[in-house]
């Protein structure tokens, strides 16, 4: 090992039931302690990507999910997928004369099956989160950047806009299991959804 090698401080996390809650369809449903891990690559000093692993489930009838959120900053995303099956969903919100995001209106939203071997490309602009809809871990790396110096750079990157997404309890859409495979509820905190592409999904 090189000499110079230095252990990256804060680089785990793991995304809890209880803060998973705020953005739930059902928040009452009981669910695994934690929903998903994070393990964080520091890029800056070329070691390697994010890496997240979800557990397989459903809390009421919600597949697993992350929490989603929006990009601050003009700053694109590839996922690769190393394990399993899911569903990635992709929301671009409307903007208003300033160009700040109107929270609950819905520019497009994307529903994307994914699968080991993928990749998927996430422009900037666009909130993203992923379900896990398999019978076994998700595992994705990918290569958004993490700046170790900041409070909480592995549960919470500055990189990263929750808010929003929390404020209106999750996406447009939740991805739950209906006679044995997904399907979607729309969630209704957000007006307007202008233009969707439901990857074929059931509406219940
Ligand atoms: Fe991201």
């Amino acid at each position: 090992m090189n000499k110079d090698f230095k252990f990256v401080p804060k680089h785990y996390a793991a995304r809890t039931h209880e803060k998973m809650q705020e953005v739930l369809m059902d928040t009452a449903a009981i669910g695994p302690s934690i929903h998903y891990y994070m393990i964080r690559g520091d890029m800056k000093n070329n070691r390697g990507n994010n890496i997240t692993v979800w557990e397989p489930g459903v809390v009421g009838k919600e597949y697993i999910k992350t929490y989603g959120h929006y990009h601050v900053g003009k700053l694109d995303e590839t996922y690769k997928f190393i394990s399993g099956i899911g569903i990635a969903l992709l929301q671009k919100l409307a903007v208003d004369e300033n160009g700040n995001m109107i929270k609950d209106v819905v520019e497009e939203f994307k529903t994307i099956p994914v699968k080991v071997g993928d990749e998927l490309f996430i422009p900037a602009t666009y909130g993203h989160l992923v379900a896990n809809t398999g019978l076994d871990f998700l595992v994705t790396s990918d290569d958004s950047p993490v700046n170790f110096e900041e409070v909480n750079p592995a549960s919470l990157p500055g990189h990263a806009d929750y808010e929003l997404v929390k404020q209106m309890r999750g996406f447009a859409y939740y991805v739950v299991e209906h006679d044995g495979k997904p399907a979607l509820v729309k969630n209704k905190l957000y007006k307007e959804v202008r233009k969707a592409d439901l990857g074929g999904l059931r509406v219940i």
